[in-house]
């Protein structure tokens, strides 16, 4: 595994999209897997900010999204799909036909079906990962089996309470998700783990140093050849 250290967010946003980039450049129909939520947001601005200067284009780009809520319609200001294309996919050159999240609002059965399909089919270059307080990456809560692919999850109350920042109140947050599983990130040829804040010590530790458990799923990281962990330098500082 390999570690960089950074003074801030802005940083971890740096740092994240030059790794981004510099793959965009020599291989410009890679595979990209994104995660929303705050953490990758820096990296956003980075990614936008390397298209407007020119640096890279995203037109051969795919990118496929860890996880969407259920129930969520795609123009929800709460949903992923709102989320990426407000935070990235409408300020770069990416085809939105490129872009693939699963579906909150089809059957259940049918949108896992549908997201396992275009995954067999489509291996990532480079994962994008942040991480919950629980220790989940994308929504896979603790307790998931480490040979998971696609499947609906009962959102961890960890979650939903740490979630909830962003809704009018605890009941209006999802109780229910799909998520990409850790089958899937873990077949990523790289992955990116960002962390950028103090609360997310505990989840960082068991990735830095295990034991590899299902009580904290990104602790299977680990054992992943391409991962890089973005954190903060002050964060890191408290956990070694
Ligand atoms: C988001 C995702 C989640 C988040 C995690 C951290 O697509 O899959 O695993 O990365 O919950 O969220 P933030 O970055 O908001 O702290």
């Amino acid at each position: 595994m390999r570690i960089i250290a950074v003074d801030n967010i802005e940083d971890m946003g740096e740092a994240a999209a030059d790794l981004i980039i510099e793959k965009i450049i020599s291989k410009p129909d890679c595979v990209l897997g994104l995660a929303t939520g705050s953490t990758p947001l820096s990296l956003y601005i980075r990614l936008i900010r390397a298209y407007e200067q020119k640096t890279v284009s995203y037109k051969e780009v795919k990118s496929f999204n860890l996880d969407e809520y259920r129930g969520l319609e795609q123009d929800n200001p709460n949903s992923y799909h709102y989320y990426m294309k407000e935070n990235l996919f409408k300020y770069i050159d990416i085809l939105p036909e490129n872009t693939y999240l699963p579906s909150g609002t089809m059957d259940a059965d049918e949108a896992i079906r549908t997201y396992k399909e275009l995954l067999k089919d489509h291996q990532i270059d480079i994962q994008v990962l942040g991480i919950g307080t629980n220790g989940h990456i994308g929504f896979n809560e603790p307790g998931v089996s480490f040979e998971s692919s696609v499947h609906l999850v009962e959102l961890d109350e960890q979650t939903i309470e740490d979630n909830s920042r962003y809704f009018e109140s605890l009941d209006d947050v999802p109780k229910q998700a799909i998520t990409m599983g850790i089958a899937d990130i873990m077949a990523a040829k790289s992955i990116i783990l960002m962390a950028g804040t103090e609360n997310k010590k505990n989840a960082l530790r068991c990735v830095l140093e295990g034991p590899v458990t299902d009580e904290c799923p990104a602790s299977i990281l680990r054992k992943h050849k391409g991962l890089t962990i973005v954190a903060l330098k002050n964060v890191l500082n408290e956990i070694s």
